[in-house]
């Protein structure tokens, strides 16, 4: 990483403003459901204290996906935060303003504060330019440790930047950039990709920019029936974006992306009569899918061959489900993927999950510790791989 690192900072005695990406999901009982994200950054946190910084953390939590749903405070993040660093962290009522800086006022060496909700009011996402200095005045030093909001170029992780100079990138900012990095600059070979989801359109971009690097690159999850479409094949009920089968035909020619790379696409799939875990189940060859059926998962000769594959590569990005994992009766191929992932990893590979879907898969099969890298960034990692450049990280200072 070619960013400057915390690590590197004189900080004892500063005031140092921490975008934290504390993005957590809530569950149906308003109870934090998975910490994760804030497990992750206490190592930056707890640097910080350890060397006399005065800390300002700052996050954004809108765990609705609703846009018209109202933000919530981050007071049960601020518990959760306490009582893992063991140390009581202060919630100010606002992130900026004159109660802000009577708090400031009162932080010694080693304290933390966190600002309440970055997304309260719209200024953040609008990446107000009054807003973002008003952040950037209460600190001397900037740490970006949010990797999941480094694709976005918000007041909190771009315009604050404008105005401190000393921006550095945290602990798992620099553990994210590094492993991702690393597997698109210098994978060791073979290297194999694993795309999977529901949609191509979203993941077209990804497709094509890793069919650049790697030397096998695995389709599963609903996309695969686009790209059976395009073959000509029969994909009865099962997912399909009709208007993206001239996309999926390209890529597969190679045309899209001048590629040599090898694709390799399910050779079964569990069918199922209908939408439901408790529907009928049925292994059907990809190329005989039923009219009157779809298809829910890759079916077992599938998953013996992308694990063969996955076992024997030396790097391994993975992202997207292989099937509707949530149905427990069709997640079999994808936690097949997971295990396949912790096997390569035990023979010496390395091995990245993409956060989003592929990363709640690996936790649901409790396999998150045996890879080398799940990353805490949905849309971040999926940006990163596309190749293109993530504005947070951006605005760091040159190392
Ligand atoms: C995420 O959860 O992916 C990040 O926190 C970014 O959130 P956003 O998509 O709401 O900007």
């Amino acid at each position: 990483m070619r960013k400057l690192f915390v690590e590197n900072l004189q900080v004892r005695g500063s005031r140092v403003l921490v975008r934290v990406d504390f993005n957590v999901p809530l569950g149906k009982n308003g109870e934090i459901t998975d910490d994760r994200r804030i497990q992750e950054s206490l190592r930056t946190i707890e640097w910080l204290s350890r060397n006399g910084a005065r800390t300002v953390l700052m996050s954004h939590w809108a765990p609705s996906k609703k846009k018209e749903d109202p933000k919530p405070s981050l007071k049960l993040v601020a518990e959760r935060l306490s009582q893992l660093l063991r140390k009581d962290v202060r919630l100010a009522p606002a992130c900026t303003g004159p109660e802000v800086k009577r708090m400031l006022q009162g932080l010694g060496d080693g304290d933390v504060m966190l600002l309440e909700n970055l997304r309260l009011g719209p200024e953040e996402e609008k990446n107000d330019p009054r807003f973002a200095a008003e952040l950037a005045e209460l600190a001397e030093i900037y740490v970006n440790d949010a990797f999941g909001s480094a694709h976005r170029a918000h007041a909190s992780t771009e315009g604050v930047t404008h105005h401190l100079r000393q921006r550095a990138a945290g602990f798992l900012m620099k553990k994210e950039l590094d492993y991702l990095g690393s597997a698109l600059e210098s994978p060791k070979r073979p290297f194999v990709a694993i795309i999977g989801g529901a949609k191509i359109s979203s993941k077209i971009d990804v497709i094509g920019a890793l069919l650049k690097k790697v030397d096998t690159l695995i389709i599963g999850g609903g996309m695969a029936f686009t790209f059976f479409k395009a073959m000509g094949r029969e994909v009865g009920k099962s997912l399909l974006e009709g208007d993206k089968v001239d996309v999926a035909r390209k890529i597969l020619e190679g045309g899209k992306t001048g590629s040599q790379a090898r694709i390799l696409l399910p050779i079964d799939c569990i069918a199922a009569d209908r939408y439901d875990n408790d529907a009928e189940r049925l292994v059907v060859d990809s190329g005989k899918i039923p009219v009157d059926r779809q298809c829910l998962d890759i079916g077992p000769a599938t998953i013996e061959l992308f694990s063969r594959t996955i076992r024997e590569a030396k790097t391994v990005v993975w992202n997207g489900p292989m099937g509707v994992f949530e149905f427990p009766n069709f997640a079999r191929g994808t936690f097949a993927v997971a295990q396949a992932l912790v096997d390569c990893t035990k023979l010496g590979g390395i091995t990245i999950v993409g956060g989003g879907d592929s990363a709640s898969a690996m936790a649901e099969a409790g396999l998150e510790s045996q890879v080398s890298h799940v990353s805490t960034g949905g849309g971040a990692s999926l940006e990163f791989l596309e190749g293109k450049k993530l504005p947070g990280v951006e605005a760091l200072s040159d190392a």
